[in-house]
């Protein structure tokens, strides 16, 4: 099938920048070796929706260099890197991507990645929000039958995927490949710290130091975000829901306020909830002259982003990724990569090293799926651990460390209770 990008003669730039992440990803080389090289992925389809940048094209081709028939969409257009998706089109994958195309194409592409996949044979799918497995449930039913499983990459997603199974609507199984621990604990918590504040300091050119930054959700996300900040000097506030998780931030070091009234406090606001409207009219009206705004949740609703549009007087760019709202009584608020996830609208996404156990996680995800798909009931499923400590054990080899395995006699008092 005709890729869908915006410009192929973008491609040299892309393929170095896969030929990097490829030389950063050593886990995922030898998940490659060890274990997708058993013939399972031949003929069969893989449909990826993940952001279209070069670690999860180095994923894209791995899959395809095991024989797999792999198609590429992005689940939105600002997560698009054009000269890597022209690079992915270049190697033989069907991309579906394009950086100046519209919400609604987003939904089109992804169509068009689950037709690629399931054009001849089976498929799995990796999927970024439930996306690919909302569209197979909905405009695309007649493809279900083609399609083993899923993978899920977000927390957002295994939330959505959880109401469909709550419904009964799922109907087939997926592995909550964001729940597995090789995930969550690097990607949410190192990755989402690392490159927001990456994103928020190259787009705005400031500095943390000293900066008041109000965290909004203490989840992974936002413990990494917290932490991160911390170390750059930043003076950290948290507002959660969870009253275990806001006194954890405060066993953790942070002042722990309500979000209206961390309102008046903040400078910078990031928030990491998955939710909607964490930040809205009221927030933005206590907001002192300056503030900044991003959010790093996996939805792009966190941030009241409508309401500040209808109700702002001027609206322009004053650096590139940075809005400046001026609002009636002649404040500005700003908001950096549009309210939309910051790390990958105006960044890179997250470190090298860190896609590095995702994807091989993800990799493990559809080759778990592609071979037991058939036993597994519809629904949300759990990675088996032991590919999950596969992965960290890898990833342990690859820098030179290892762990201890328990003695035989440890096994035996662990398991017991006389002792
Ligand atoms: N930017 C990235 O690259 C990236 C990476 C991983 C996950 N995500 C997304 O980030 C979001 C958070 O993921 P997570 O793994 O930290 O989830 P999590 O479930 O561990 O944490 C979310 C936290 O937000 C809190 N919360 C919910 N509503 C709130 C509100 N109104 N005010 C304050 N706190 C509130 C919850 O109590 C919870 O503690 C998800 O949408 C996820 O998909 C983004």
């Amino acid at each position: 099938m005709e890729s869908v990008i915006r410009d192929p003669s973008l491609a040299p730039e892309g393929h170095r920048k896969i030929e990097w992440a490829a030389a950063h990803s050593p886990v995922l080389a030898a998940v490659r070796e060890r274990y997708l090289k058993d013939g399972t992925f031949e003929d069969l389809g893989v449909a990826v929706a993940l952001p279209v940048e070069a670690k999860t094209a180095y994923l894209a081709v791995v899959l395809a260099e095991v024989g797999a028939r792999v198609s590429v969409a992005a689940p939105l257009p600002s997560v698009v890197q054009d000269d890597v998706a022209a690079a992915l089109a270049e190697r033989g994958v069907a991309v579906f991507a394009n950086s100046e195309g519209s919400p609604e194409d987003a939904d089109r592409w992804m169509e068009l990645a689950l037709e690629a996949a399931t054009s001849a044979g089976e498929a799995v799918l990796i999927d970024d929000r439930a996306g690919l497995t909302r569209i197979a449930h909905t405009t695309r039913r007649r493809l279900l039958a083609h399609l083993r499983g899923a993978s899920e990459e977000t927390t957002s997603g295994v939330v959505r995927l959880r109401a469909m199974e709550a419904e009964g609507v799922l109907e087939f199984p997926v592995l909550a490949a964001n729940d597995a621990r090789c995930k969550h604990l690097f990607d949410n918590r190192y990755g989402t710290g690392q490159s927001t504040l990456t994103a928020l300091m190259q787009s705005t050119n400031l500095m943390l130091g000293g900066k008041r930054v109000v965290v909004l959700g203490y989840g992974w996300c936002g413990k990494g975000i917290a932490r991160y900040a911390a170390g750059l000097g930043a003076r950290v506030t948290v507002c959660e829901v969870d009253p275990v998780r806001g006194l954890e931030a405060y066993a953790d070091g942070f002042d722990v306020l309500p979000a209206l009234e961390a309102a008046g406090v903040g400078e910078v606001f990031i928030t990491a909830t998955g939710n909607l409207h964490v930040l809205g009219e009221e927030h933005f009206g206590r907001m002192r002259d300056g503030a900044i705004l991003a959010n790093a949740g996996g939805v792009d609703v966190e941030i009241d982003v409508s309401w500040l549009r209808a109700t702002a007087e001027e609206v322009y760019e004053v650096r590139r990724h940075v809005e400046e709202f001026v609002m009636p009584d002649g404040r500005r608020l700003r908001l950096v990569g549009g309210g939309m996830v910051v790390n990958l609208t105006a960044g890179d996404g997250h470190p090298v090293e860190i896609m590095d156990l995702t994807f091989a996680i993800q990799a493990l995800c559809a080759h778990h799926l592609a071979n037991r798909a058939a036993s597994m009931e519809a629904g949300l499923h759990p990675l088996p651990p032991e590919l999950d400590e596969e992965v960290a054990r890898l990833k342990l080899e690859a820098v030179g460390m290892g762990v201890d395995s328990l003695t035989e006699e440890q096994r035996r008092f662990l398991a017991g209770w006389r002792e």
